[in-house]
């Protein structure tokens, strides 16, 4: 491509380091898409030939079709993709090829491939998050009054509901996809025209290319347009933040797993054997889910790590950007996929998770609550009864519910037998009847919120 100003080959150690065919390949499908736009902007202005454009276009569709027949020649020789395509429609239609990089650089071109690909990376976990909402709001509702123990410091706090829990992953996901949805919109602008860096002596028309790749409008600055890469850095922090919350679901799969637990069941399909413990049924993808977090969020300190530092505008530190990117968004998607067949998949065993719901005093509170709304004590007191009482009960072995009326009354003499109607893990969970509390009639209406928005 530069033979005019070379007359030597690159080293076998230049090739090595500089070659990015091997990954920019996945790119093929965006450079088309940014060539087949920019022909058609080069003939519509007068710049080629309707002839010469005709001929390339017909060019780059036998091009398409062998890389769906997996035939193209991806050639090491030729670098990078750009290369490669631009080689190729040479051999295909001639010299004529040679026209399609008038006012255009790789420059802009691979800033553009790659746009497009984080643009679509974006699209598509969307569209997955969403899946993976539809798969939890299904088993919410399978399970809106399903019993099971609240938790703050893994310690039983409140009984909640199982379907009130999962309702909780439907709000992060919501937010994860909005983020990917609002880098979608600031990234979609084309710097598709700013050639090398300072924009072209050709009448280039860089609106038309932009609505012709579905971009809202041309980017502003020439220089950034070559030199941004922030759409990738916050499409990866968006991946960064969904995996995380994948990773806090993997790891509760994980926990209610365990014998221990018991609190769900996953089939044959989503666990694996032991090669010597007979009796093992192992959460593997919860596991998986659970580290590949580090891969995601290894990516987005990677990228942030080349582009620190960088002059304007292009340097080539920047061909690195699209192997994190990559990583990132193939992990992330299977993370998700497999995250939605886990959730479908599982199953709660209702029994273990009613009793768990009722263990460790759980409705401590809904004691203390009655106080105040029964007797009118101040709640700072009525805590401190229920704190007796909890102590006599533990004295006693007994749970909560199985406490006497007269141990209760030793405490606080105004207490009568109505109590026990607030101290059943049932009863406690149904009077959370806030706005987002764990009652089941809330959880429905949540329910019914979200699958109206999705
Ligand atoms: N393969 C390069 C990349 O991924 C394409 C742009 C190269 N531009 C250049 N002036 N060498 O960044």
């Amino acid at each position: 491509m530069w033979g005019g100003r070379f007359s030597e080959k690159p080293a076998d150690l230049m090739q090595a380091i500089n070659v990015s065919i091997g990954f920019d390949r996945r790119l093929a499908g965006q450079d088309l898409a940014g060539s087949r736009a920019h022909a058609a902007m080069l003939r519509k202005q007068g710049i080629i030939s309707s002839e010469d454009a005709e001929a390339i276009l017909t060019g780059l569709d036998a091009i398409e079709g062998e890389m769906t027949a997996g035939a193209f020649p991806f050639r090491e020789e030729y670098e990078d993709i750009h290369m490669n395509v631009e080689a190729r429609l040479a051999e295909l239609i001639g010299p004529t090829a040679g026209r399609l990089h008038t006012a255009r650089s790789r420059n802009d071109q691979v800033a553009l491939d790659f746009r497009l690909w984080v643009r679509e990376a974006c699209d598509r976990s969307v569209g997955q998050l969403k899946a993976l909402q539809r798969a939890l709001l299904a088993k919410a509702e399978a399970h809106a009054d399903t019993l099971m123990p609240g938790f703050t410091h893994l310690q039983s706090a409140q009984p909640v509901t199982f379907g009130h829990h999962l309702m909780a992953y439907v709000e992060m996901f919501g937010r994860d996809a909005s983020r990917f949805a609002d880098a979608r919109e600031r990234m979609n602008e084309s710097p598709l025209g700013a050639a090398a860096l300072a924009g072209s002596s050709f009448p280039i028309d860089r609106h038309f290319t932009a609505a012709e790749l579905g971009f809202h409008e041309p980017m502003g600055n020439s220089l950034d347009a070559v030199s941004a890469r922030d759409f990738a850095l916050e499409a990866l922090s968006a991946a960064s933040i969904a995996s995380t919350h994948l990773s806090r679901l993997a790891e509760e799969i994980v926990i209610w797993m365990t014998p221990q637990f018991g609190f769900i069941k996953l089939s044959d399909a989503f666990t694996t054997g032991s090669s010597i413990m007979p009796q093992k049924k192992n959460p593997d993808a919860a596991e998986l889910i659970r580290a590949k977090v580090g891969r995601v969020f290894g990516a987005l300190t990677s990228l942030t790590i080349v582009m620190k530092g960088l002059p304007l505008a292009y340097g080539k530190d920047m061909q690195e950007d699209k192997v994190p990117a990559f990583e990132a968004f193939d992990a992330l998607e299977l993370s998700v996929l497999a995250m939605a067949g886990m959730v479908s998949d599982l199953e709660p065993n209702k029994e273990k998770m009613a009793a768990a719901a009722g263990a460790g005093y759980s409705t401590a509170t809904d004691l203390a609550d009655w106080l105040v709304r029964t007797l009118g004590i101040p709640f700072r007191e009525a805590h401190h009864v229920t704190g007796a009482a909890v102590k006599r009960a533990e004295e006693l072995g007994v749970d909560l519910p199985a406490l006497a009326l007269s141990e209760l009354q030793s405490l606080e003499p105004r207490i009568t037998l109505d109590v026990y109607s607030v101290l059943t893990p049932a009863a406690s969970a149904a009077s959370r009847m806030s706005y987002g509390g764990t009652a089941p009639a809330q959880v429905r209406a949540q329910i019914a919120r979200w699958k109206e928005m999705l």
